[in-house]
C-alpha cells in the first residue's frame, strides 16, 4: 500500500519545513490507520493514491477549514492559526474526535486538490522581472497560468528585504524577509500594465468562503505564512487582477504580443499537475508566440518549477524573445525559501 509511505514522507517533509505540528499529526494517523482507527474509516479508496496527490496536506486541509469556519472549537484551541496552542497529546485527540464527527465532509474534501497559493513564492516572480526589465526596458503584462488566488499577480505590491536593501512597494503589508541572496539585483521600477491568470479551479480571494479555502492549505503552525498570507488578501482587495478559470493549454492559445510592453508568461509549481500532452501543447505554443516576438513587442517565459534540464531541483529560468536562450537565474525550495540569484550562466545549463 503507498498510501503510509506517503504520510510517512510527508511527516517528514512537514518536519523539515517547520511544522512540527502536522508532522505530528501525520505520524498519528499512520499508528491510528495501523491499529484500524477512524484514520483507516476516512482514507478507504485511498490506499494507492497516484504521485503527487498529497492525501495527507488534503485532510489536514480539510480539517483545518473546519477549524477556520468556527464549526470544531474544542479543536481549535489547539491550532495556531486561531490563536491555539498546539499540545501533540491532547491536540490530536481531539483531532482525532473531530474525524470521526465530521468524516463525511472531510472524506468530500479529500477529492480536492490543495490550494495553495504561496505568496513567498513572488520574489522569485519579482526578482526575475528586475533582471528582465534591465534588458527589455518595457512596461509588464503579466500572464500566469497556475495562478491559483492571483496573488503573486500582485507581486510589485509586496516588499522584499534582502542583503540590507529594500525592494517593491516600501509601505506593503506583505514583507518578504531573507527574499534572497547570491547577487544583488538593481532597485528598479517595474510598471506592470495588465495582470491575468488562469487555473483550472480559481480561488476568488475577495470572498470570506475564497480567503478561508485559502488560509485551510497553509500549515497550521505555520504562523508567519498565514501572517504573509493574510497581508496578501488585503492588496488582492485593493489590487485588481482577472483570473479565469481556464486551463494552461487554452489561456496560453489565446496570449498575444502587444506592442510598447513585454509580455511575461510565469508559472509556479504547477507544472507537475499537467499532462505531458499538454506541457508540450503549452511549450510548443509559447515557442510559435516567440517566433512572433520582436524588440518591439517582446516575450519572456519565467518559470519556477523543477528545473527543465535538472528536474531533481526547483529553479528559476528565464527565457526571452527574440533573442535568448533559457537561462537559469537562481535556486530555490519549493515554498519560495532559500532563493538564491546566480545569473546570469549559459542557456540551460547552470
Ligand atoms: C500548487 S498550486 C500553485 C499556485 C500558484 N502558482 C503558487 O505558486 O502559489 C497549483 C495550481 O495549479 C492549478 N492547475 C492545475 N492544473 C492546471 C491546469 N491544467 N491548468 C491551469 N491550472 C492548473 C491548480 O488548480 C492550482 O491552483
Amino acid at each position: 500500500m503507498l498510501l503510509l509511505g506517503s504520510l510517512q514522507r510527508q511527516a517528514v517533509r512537514c518536519e523539515s519545513l517547520g511544522s512540527p505540528m502536522y508532522a505530528e499529526l501525520l505520524r498519528r494517523l499512520v499508528d491510528n490507520y495501523e491499529l484500524g482507527g477512524v484514520s483507516a474509516d476516512v482514507l478507504a479508496g485511498y490506499e494507492n493514491p497516484p504521485p503527487g496527490s498529497v492525501i495527507g496536506l488534503r485532510l489536514l486541509g480539510a480539517v483545518h477549514g473546519l477549524v477556520l469556519a468556527g464549526e470544531v472549537p474544542e479543536l481549535a484551541v489547539f491550532y495556531p492559526s486561531v490563536d491555539g496552542v498546539w499540545d501533540p497529546v491532547l491536540g490530536w485527540e481531539a483531532f482525532e474526535q473531530v474525524l470521526q464527527s465530521r468524516s463525511a465532509e472531510v472524506r468530500a474534501l479529500l477529492t480536492q486538490p490543495p490550494q495553495t497559493n504561496e505568496v513567498r513564492r513572488s520574489a522569485a516572480l519579482y526578482g526575475g522581472l528586475l533582471q528582465l526589465v534591465q534588458e527589455v526596458q518595457l512596461p509588464v503584462r503579466l500572464f500566469e497560468i497556475g495562478a491559483s488566488a492571483g496573488l503573486n499577480l500582485r507581486a510589485d505590491h509586496f516588499r522584499y528585504v534582502a542583503d540590507g536593501e529594500s525592494y517593491g512597494a516600501a509601505d506593503s503589508p506583505v514583507v518578504i524577509e531573507d527574499a534572497w541572496s547570491g547577487r544583488k539585483l538593481e532597485p528598479t521600477e517595474l510598471r506592470i500594465a495588465e495582470r491575468v491568470g488562469a487555473d483550472i479551479a480559481p480561488v476568488n480571494p475577495l470572498s470570506a468562503e475564497g480567503a478561508r479555502t485559502l488560509t485551510s492549505y497553509v500549515w497550521a503552525d505555520m504562523v508567519e505564512r498565514l501572517e504573509r498570507l493574510r497581508a496578501a488578501l488585503e492588496v488582492a482587495a485593493r489590487v485588481p487582477a482577472d483570473v479565469r478559470r481556464e486551463d494552461a493549454v487554452s489561456f496560453v492559445r489565446g496570449l498575444e504580443l502587444s506592442p510598447g510592453h513585454v509580455t511575461v508568461l510565469w508559472h509556479s509549481i504547477m507544472w507537475q499537475y499537467l499532462t505531458d500532452e499538454d506541457r508540450a501543447a503549452v511549450d510548443a505554443q509559447v515557442a510559435e508566440l516567440g517566433e512572433w516576438a520582436d524588440e518591439t513587442a517582446p516575450l519572456a517565459r519565467l518559470r519556477f518549477e523543477p528545473g527543465v534540464e535538472a528536474p531533481s531541483e526547483f529553479l528559476v529560468e528565464l527565457e526571452v524573445w527574440p533573442g535568448g536562450g533559457r537561462r537559469v537565474l537562481g535556486r530555490i525550495a519549493d515554498h519560495g525559501q532559500d532563493l538564491v540569484w546566480s545569473f546570469p550562466s549559459a542557456s540551460g545549463n547552470d
